[in-house]
């Protein structure tokens, strides 16, 4: 009988031992994310209009992104030198983490300058790609570029 209970305990033991290793294993998904949410906002959520927020993104587009920053497919001049430090595993486990997070909108000021410009790209790009098409183009372009010069 005593026996017994010695082998138990020694199997929880060991059990025991390895729950312990696995936890050691698994990167501290939390932890890393602070210095992502130093820039990102915390949460993942950004306040500001120059910062992408990040929660509630689709997993595989997280994961995708920052693994194509990892290979030098894609660019940025704010993240690709930061994941080259992660381990593909602390990449899926960022895009898992934020992924699970809620998204929330921010409600941003728009003016009726920058409205009217998106239309007028929306309307540019909508034009037929023919000779008509592109000299409309032109004269829009050649426009905003007076009226840039004009302001300055
Ligand atoms: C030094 C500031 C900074 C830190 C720290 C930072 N980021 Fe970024 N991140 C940016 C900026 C700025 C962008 C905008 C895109 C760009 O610069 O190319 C961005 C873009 C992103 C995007 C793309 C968002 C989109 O809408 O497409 C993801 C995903 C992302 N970061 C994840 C992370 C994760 C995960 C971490 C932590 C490991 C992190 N970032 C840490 C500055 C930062």
């Amino acid at each position: 009988m005593h026996k017994v209970h010695q082998g138990i305990a020694t199997a929880m033991t060991a059990v025991g031992l390895m729950l312990a290793g696995l936890a050691q294993a698994a990167p501290n998904i939390e932890g890393l994310a602070r210095t992502c949410n130093n820039c990102h906002g915390t949460g993942g959520v950004s306040v500001g209009t120059s910062m992408p927020s990040i929660a509630g993104l689709s997993e595989a587009y997280l994961k995708h992104i920052m693994m194509e920053w990892k290979s030098g497919a894609r660019a940025s001049a704010n993240m690709t030198r930061l994941i080259k430090g992660y381990t593909d595993e602390e990449i899926a486990g960022l895009a898992a983490y934020y992924a699970k997070l809620p998204w929330t909108p921010q409600p941003q000021k728009v003016g009726a300058d920058i409205l009217a410009k998106g239309k007028e790209a929306t309307e540019d790009q909508q034009r037929p790609q023919d000779g008509r098409g592109q000299r409309a183009r032109r004269r829009r372009v050649l426009r905003r570029a007076r009226q840039v010069r004009e302001r300055a």
